[in-house]
């Protein structure tokens, strides 16, 4: 049976992620190691297929959120060390140590299990040690980071490789709060320093702090948002080229006179004769249905708005005159002729982040590397 391909794909381009990482890599300086963060499927770009671009262009290390994220990079063959973020549960730890994950400890009975688990497998578990200096989520306050640290430093089968914390507002163009947290992670590391303990790999910036706080670098710099190519405010510090297209095909067009509703509850009329065409993606595919009557496509190079409430498998858009026909292609996010379509336009329409809009895009969507 051939292979059935559906008519909504997302492009992503191995050459826009080769060329954000060479944009960091430049911009850090050769003293700095370069952590991608591929976590939620790469930000929705693909994990496993955009982590060998990056590491073929100067990325160190990976970063992911889940240890079942990492293990699926090992499976893939990646060799290189990788950084899980979020908490790892008690049942995961021995996945962990088998697959030679980096795991984020940041309390005492999660270092003793791992230190169990590592003994029990015969190996060292790395570790970075989290603090918390103000974004409030995981990590030890800073009054009770050493003793964690002499700790873990005295459990058998744990290596200290790093210690860490992460910014809450880096992307601001006021950095009053990121410099008050980069003082508390000072304090840390000149407390450690008296305590006589060294720490390999000190780390902090995030995508933002990376571009707009470069003190912050230190011995590595976590980037997720940029190596994809978009930014986390209006300030264009490095060129970066966005890496994703989402893209489909008219499957349906039909002429309409003037008050004809459309979609489900009817709120949009037409209020002249037009011609609709009936998209083939909706909300199943993370085109959000707070687009309804509000987001734009490209068609035809030019940008016709999306009328009526998206629906989960059709969206419907105005297009007026312009000659469309059944198989044109379409955009939704990326380029069309002069015209883009940035994630950040469709977050701005739904009053969130451009984060949030290529991790939306579902599984349904098959992802194709160029
Ligand atoms: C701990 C940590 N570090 C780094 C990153 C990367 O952030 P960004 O995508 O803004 O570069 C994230 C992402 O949320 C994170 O949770």
């Amino acid at each position: 049976m051939s292979k059935l391909t559906r008519s909504v794909w997302a492009e992503v381009s191995l050459d826009s992620i080769a060329h954000n990482v060479r944009q960091f890599r430049q911009w850090i300086g050769p003293k700095c190691e370069l952590m991608a963060v591929v976590k939620a499927n790469g930000y929705g770009h693909g994990a496993l297929e955009t982590a060998y671009t990056m590491i073929a262009n100067g990325t160190n290390w990976l970063a992911v959120a889940l240890p079942e994220e990492a293990v699926r990079l090992r499976r893939g063959g990646i060799h290189a060390p990788i950084l899980v973020l979020g908490a790892v549960g008690a049942d995961e730890l021995d996945v962990c140590v088998a697959a030679d994950l980096v795991v984020t400890v940041f309390e005492p009975h999660m270092a003793r299990l791992l230190s169990r688990a590592a003994v029990a497998q015969d190996k060292t578990a790395k570790v970075h040690i989290k603090v918390d200096t103000g974004m409030g989520r995981l990590g030890l306050l800073p009054g009770d980071f050493a003793s964690l640290v002499e700790l873990v430093q005295g459990l058998p089968g744990l290596e200290i490789q790093g210690v860490f914390t992460h910014f809450a507002q880096a992307e601001q163009p006021d950095l009053t709060y990121t410099k008050w947290q980069w003082e508390r992670f000072q304090a840390v590391q000149s407390d450690l320093k008296s305590r006589g303990i060294s720490i390999p790999f000190l780390h902090a910036a995030n995508t933002a702090a990376t571009l707009f706080f470069p003190e912050s670098h230190l011995d590595l710099v976590r980037v997720g948002l940029g190596i994809y190519g978009m930014y986390p405010d209006q300030r264009r510090t490095l060129h970066l080229e966005p890496a994703l297209s989402l893209k489909t095909k008219v499957a349906f067009v039909k002429r309409v006179p003037a008050g004809s509703a459309v979609s489900y509850g009817s709120t949009y009329v037409t209020w002249k004769e037009t011609s609709l065409a009936v998209l083939p993606i909706g909300y199943a595919d993370g085109l959000s249905r707070g687009l309804s009557n509000k987001g734009q496509v490209l068609i035809r190079e030019t940008f016709c708005p999306i009328v009526g409430n998206v629906t989960m498998d059709h969206t419907l858009v105005d297009v007026g005159d312009l000659p469309v026909q059944i198989g044109d292609e379409v955009v939704l996010l990326g380029s069309q002729g002069a015209h883009t379509i940035h994630a950040h336009s469709w977050a701005d329409l739904l009053g969130t982040i451009n984060y949030e809009i290529t991790c939306m895009l579902s599984s349904r969507i098959e992802r194709v590397y160029q």
